[in-house]
């Protein structure tokens, strides 16, 4: 595509989204909710229908040909997440349905085993509800408490606050990458580095990241990194939690049942090897092949061209947003990822959402999953934007005209 010629031809790579074609409330689609779901391209689509034409089949445990296949395909995507990722070992990747799914596996086994009563577990104040309730959830099992790193008034974090509160009762640090409502960019580094002196291991929320630019978890040394295949152009129900080795090897399983055991009787069971062991049952094998054609199709566009693109057209979105009277943007980082989260004035975000689609535009209004960040701000909901590589300037001038109208409508 592209990459390779060294140039970012957006209308090229419109064409590979066949839902963007279509026209909405008799508009042409404008779609600025990817931070909640991304478009697909036609070949993710075309791979998942070609494994369910030609290969259908369970993986690991059959001899004949249609599963070897299968098993190999779904095997080859695992490989491919580990270098995209710039894992050390295919064994370090666990499929998982998403982001939530690989939160969820950490705080039921490592947290399980590792938080007692008066440890510590550190989240921030900008997560979103899935890095928050796994860990109140286990707290309160365990008596464990719950620190929040605050954050300033652009929606960053309070570094030298998180400095504080790391302790020797601090069992893990749990932060996400790119928060989904404000778009902040998180110096995770920085983060990983604070705790480490510590000794204490980070998981990353990646599930906005991941999609929007270069990562490379080894040079960032977490522990643990979860992300969610339905954003990063891949399907829905299609996840990877990424642990390093001496991690996951202590761990003990999430869920139990077939493919995670070595061997079972009724006395004792043996289990499966990384990553099988925390793979119970039969996998979304359509849905990780899918994954894998996601990241060939980003791979080939070039994830540093879309993280350059994406910039661009946030600083646009947010010059032309900030000439509006009356309008808010929640949210204004010095690093931050291309989400445009705003209020106007006294008209609910939900009223924005409603008249924006009745012009094809497609936004996201309400809490986000991240109620306290709603808190924090004072506010009960923000209208967001939240554009991807495929998203133009001229879809950003139609969200601006179509803002135009909601004004017109509340005047
Ligand atoms: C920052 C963040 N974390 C976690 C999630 C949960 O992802 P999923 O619903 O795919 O599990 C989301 C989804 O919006 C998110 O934005």
């Amino acid at each position: 595509m592209t990459a390779t010629s060294g140039t970012f031809d957006v209308a090229r790579i419109r064409e590979d989204f066949p839902i963007l074609k279509q026209t909405v409330n008799g508009k042409p689609l404008v779609y600025l909710d990817n931070a909640a779901t991304s478009q697909k391209p036609q070949s993710v689509i075309d791979a998942l229908v070609r494994y369910y034409v030609t290969e259908n089949s369970n993986v690991h445990r059959g001899v004949h040909t249609l599963s070897q296949r299968a098993t190999d395909d779904y095997e080859y995507a695992r490989a491919k997440v580990r270098q995209f990722i710039n894992a050390a070992d295919d064994r370090e990747i666990i499929y998982v349905r998403g982001t939530t799914e690989g939160i969820n596996l950490v705080a039921q086994t490592y947290g399980r085993q590792n938080v007692g009563a008066g440890d510590e577990i550190i989240i921030s104040a900008m997560e979103h509800h899935s890095n928050i309730v796994p860990w109140q959830i286990l707290c309160q099992e365990k008596g464990a408490h719950l620190k929040i790193v605050p954050m300033n008034d652009a929606g960053e974090l309070l570094i030298d606050k998180y400095e504080k509160l790391l302790s020797a009762r601090t069992r893990l640090v749990s932060v996400v990458h790119q928060s989904n409502a404000l778009g902040t960019i998180n110096p995770i580094k920085a983060i990983i580095e604070l705790a480490h002196n510590q000794g204490i291991p980070v998981l990353i929320d990646a599930a906005q990241s991941v999609p929007h630019m270069p990562i490379d978890v080894q040079e960032m040394d977490c522990d643990f990194f979860t992300f969610s295949g339905h954003k990063l152009y891949g399907p829905t129900g299609i996840g990877i939690l990424y642990g390093k080795t001496e991690m996951l090897e202590k761990m003990p399983p999430y869920q139990a049942g077939g493919e995670m055991i070595r061997s079972v009787t009724f006395e004792k069971t043996l289990y499966n090897v990384l990553p099988h062991k925390f793979e119970a049952g039969t996998p979304n094998i359509a849905g990780a092949i899918g994954l894998g054609a996601a990241i060939d199709y980003v791979n080939q566009v070039g994830m540093e061209y879309i993280a350059a693109y994406e910039k661009a057209l946030l600083n646009y979105g947010t010059d032309c947003l900030s000439r509006i009277e009356g309008l808010k943007l929640i949210g204004t980082a010095r690093e931050k990822g291309a989400i445009l989260s705003f209020t106007l004035g006294d008209v609910h975000p939900h009223d924005i959402g409603t008249i924006l689609d009745a012009e094809g535009i497609a936004i996201r209004t309400g809490h986000h999953c991240a109620q306290p960040v709603m808190e924090r701000f004072g506010i009960p909901a923000t209208a967001r934007a939240s554009l991807a590589f495929y998203n133009t300037r001229e879809e950003i001038d139609a969200l601006i005209k179509g803002i135009d109208r909601v004004l017109e409508v509340f005047s």
